[in-house]
């Protein structure tokens, strides 16, 4: 059916930022909101889709899904997406997923004793590689937050995790990315691209949602 070309397929999806515990009261965060990813699931979900998402904190309801799985940190993130990897047809990391965690969280708080602190951090698994790693893989859709050169970095991310798509999106700036209600996404694929101008989350989540199933039907096509 036109208006669901996406009935049935079953999507596994994250968003939010993660927390790396440094004690039991604090931890290293970002500044992701989890709406892109909100409104993605939401828009998938119009489109047919089963949707399971996977969600780090973030302050919003989540719409009605099939499955809401709640977690905190990469690690948790990790183990709840590649215990569900082999179950989907459609994977799409919009999670800002923190790069490194603290080695050894303190168990209890740390004190305000010394003029300085150092913290000694350590790389977390790449959640999305891993899944497009996967064979056989889900259709892999990527996002990449960039400061500068977006295009570029975003399209050596497509290849070097090998991904069927990538969603880059400027971050930092005066417009768009973290937090704020409306956002601007290049789309790249293999063979294209397609630029999303500046606009609310839940009408670019929409048109993302039409791109990635455009994608995905032709991929599947006999
Ligand atoms: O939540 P909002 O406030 O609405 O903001 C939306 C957003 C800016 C967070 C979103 O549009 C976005 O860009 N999400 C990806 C953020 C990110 O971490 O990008 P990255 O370029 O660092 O990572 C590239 C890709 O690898 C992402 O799909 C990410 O989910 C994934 N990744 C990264 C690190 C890691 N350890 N595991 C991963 O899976």
């Amino acid at each position: 059916h036109p208006a669901r070309p996406l009935d049935g397929v079953r999507v596994l999806l994250t968003a939010g930022p993660t927390r790396e515990p440094l004690d039991p009261v604090r931890y290293l965060g970002n500044r992701s909101s989890g709406r892109m990813g909100y409104a993605l699931a939401e828009a998938l979900t119009a489109l047919g889709a089963r949707v399971t998402l996977v969600s780090g904190p973030t302050a919003l309801t989540p719409p009605p899904l099939e499955q809401v799985v709640q977690v905190e940190t990469a690690l948790q993130m990790h183990a709840e997406v590649l215990a569900r990897a082999d179950a989907c047809e459609l994977f799409v990391g919009t999670a800002a997923v923190a790069d490194y965690r603290p080695v050894d969280p303190a168990e209890t708080k740390i004190k305000k004793e010394r003029a300085a602190l150092e913290i000694r951090l350590e790389r977390n698994p790449d959640i999305l590689a891993e899944v497009a790693a996967r064979r056989p893989a889900p259709f892999t859709v990527g996002f990449a937050a960039e400061t500068e050169r977006v295009e570029h970095y975003a399209r050596g991310k497509l290849v070097d995790k090998g991904l069927d798509m990538i969603a880059a999106n400027r971050v930092g700036g005066p417009r768009g990315g973290f937090e704020r209600e409306e956002n601007a996404l290049t789309v790249l694929w293999p063979d294209g691209q397609r630029d999303l101008p500046m606009m609310a989350k839940p009408r670019l989540a929409r048109a993302l949602a039409e791109l990635i199933a455009e994608r995905y039907l032709e991929h599947h096509a006999p």
